[in-house]
């Protein structure tokens, strides 16, 4: 009997429980937490704009997807540094559980506004100098994230191979942009090796670009343009200057072919925003902390070839380096 009872006892209990699981699963369906992201582009060009869409998309394929379990306050401070420091300022005061700074001026604006909630760079030349991080290994602080630094010696080797008579290169920045500035001092100190001399140009604005690439095209055999968010955002003019007096634009970045340069082997903008969310998303489900997740750099660029260009140049790529951007790259017709 009394066994009876303690089984009649567990019955009740268990299916209670089943009851009880199932009325709470039915009532009251788990609520997900939203967290805030706050993402802050320097400005709108190509290039950026790839990398913030490749966030997005980043996020979500790590479980973050905007409407459910996050929101994402994106800003475009248009180039204006009062604005990047009003927009930060914002993001910080309004609690958002990470930022991601889209290039440079982004990201040490979004630094000077928090030293406690997680900052994500997006796409960071050289974060060390640009006082981001101590180290890219152990950044320490509430800073981590992606770097965009291109891969330069495949990038001069890519040129001597297109120009093998070619002897002088110019290189064109803007003073301002540090981003530019770190990939000019790369360039210098590697040129000799691929038997170029190097000549440099800079600019303060996009209105010097007109008469700076003037006077570049008089002087030099092809153009070395860097990850210069002035100059992606000029490409255009750039390239028409340039194009039209048949001088080679070889861009660091994949977006800058697109707009007229001749080639590059250079990095996926878009892919770079990728694993700049998947990094967001792993600080946004306490996976890792910034101050313990070194910087990624992504050193493997894809080789892209603008044929359009090339045949208003009167340059021939060769049939192997043409495949080889079929497959592994892109060819832009
Ligand atoms: N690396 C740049 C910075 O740190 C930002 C950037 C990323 C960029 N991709 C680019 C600039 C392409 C020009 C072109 O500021």
């Amino acid at each position: 009997m009394k066994k009876m009872l303690a089984f009649i006892i567990a019955l009740v209990a268990v299916v209670a429980v089943g009851i009880g699981i199932s009325t709470h699963k039915s009532s009251a369906p788990k609520k997900q937490k939203v967290q805030t992201v706050g993402i802050l582009q320097l400005m709108s060009h190509p290039a950026l704009d790839a990398i913030h869409k490749g966030i997005v998309a980043g996020l979500k394929d790590e479980g973050y997807t905007v409407g459910k379990n996050l929101k994402i306050d994106f800003q475009n401070a248009q180039g204006d540094q009062s604005n990047l420091k009003s927009m930060s300022e914002r993001f910080a005061n309004e609690d958002a559980d990470a930022m991601v700074g889209i290039a440079t001026p982004s990201a040490q604006a979004l630094a000077n506004a928090s030293s406690k909630i997680p900052i994500v760079m997006g796409a960071i030349t050289d974060p060390v100098a640009a006082k981001l991080v101590k180290s890219t290994t152990k950044p320490g602080a509430n800073i981590t994230g992606v770097s965009d630094q291109a891969p330069i010696d495949a990038q001069l080797k890519l040129i001597r191979t297109l120009m093998p008579k070619a002897k002088t290169l110019g290189i064109i920045s803007t003073s301002s942009d540090d981003s530019a500035q770190t990939q000019v001092k790369m360039v210098a100190a590697k040129v000799a090796k691929y038997g170029f001399t190097l000549k440099k140009y800079s600019i303060s604005s996009t209105n010097d670009i007109n008469q700076v690439a003037g006077q570049m095209v008089t002087d030099v055999d092809a153009i070395f343009v860097p990850t210069d968010n002035t100059i992606a955002s000029a490409m255009p003019t750039l390239a028409s200057v340039a194009n039209s007096k048949k001088i080679p634009i070889f861009p660091t970045v994949d977006t800058m072919v697109k707009q007229g340069g001749l080639a590059t082997v250079g990095l996926d903008q878009y892919q770079l925003g990728v694993e700049t969310g998947k990094m967001v998303a792993n600080i946004l489900s306490g996976k890792s902390k910034p101050a313990t997740t070194p910087v990624k750099f992504m050193t493997k660029g894809n080789l892209v070839i603008n044929t359009k260009v090339a045949a208003k140049l009167g340059i021939t790529i060769p049939a192997d380096l043409l495949a080889k951007a079929k497959k592994s790259g892109e060819v832009i017709k």
